[in-house]
């Protein structure tokens, strides 16, 4: 509670398009523990992924094809909410009724299952 008053008192919220100071206390700590020289901090467990999904594109299509877009998921996957997470996702019941979508179907679905 403590903690939580006194943050209340200072900055309680703020977009990450703005940085403060005890993000960026973190973030020197994350880059000194890690092989890291940069953080991106996202408010969702869907934001990371989607950030990790935009990566993981971008590093392919810009070092080795614009046609190297595939993501490959796990049956049953869960990475999040937002129509990229859901698109990767392995779960046809949260993808029902989102429509055709060219991100989605340029995906490969994996059918690889544990069961
Ligand atoms: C593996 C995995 N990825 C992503 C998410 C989505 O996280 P959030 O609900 O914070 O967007 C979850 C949430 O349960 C999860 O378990």
């Amino acid at each position: 509670m403590a903690a939580l008053k006194t943050q209340g008192e200072t900055l309680w919220h703020t977009s990450n398009v703005f940085t403060n100071e005890p993000a960026l206390r973190l973030a020197r700590k994350l880059i000194n523990a890690t092989f890291a020289d940069r953080v991106f901090f996202a408010n969702s467990g869907g934001e990371a992924n989607e950030a990790a999904f935009k990566l993981a594109r971008h590093y392919a299509i810009t070092r080795y094809s614009p046609y190297k877009t595939k993501i490959i998921a796990f049956h049953n996957a869960f990475h999040g909410r937002t129509l990229f997470t859901v698109s990767v996702g392995g779960s046809q019941s949260i993808r029902t009724g989102l429509g055709r979508n060219r991100r989605i179907s340029s995906m490969c679905r994996s059918t690889i299952s544990t069961r």
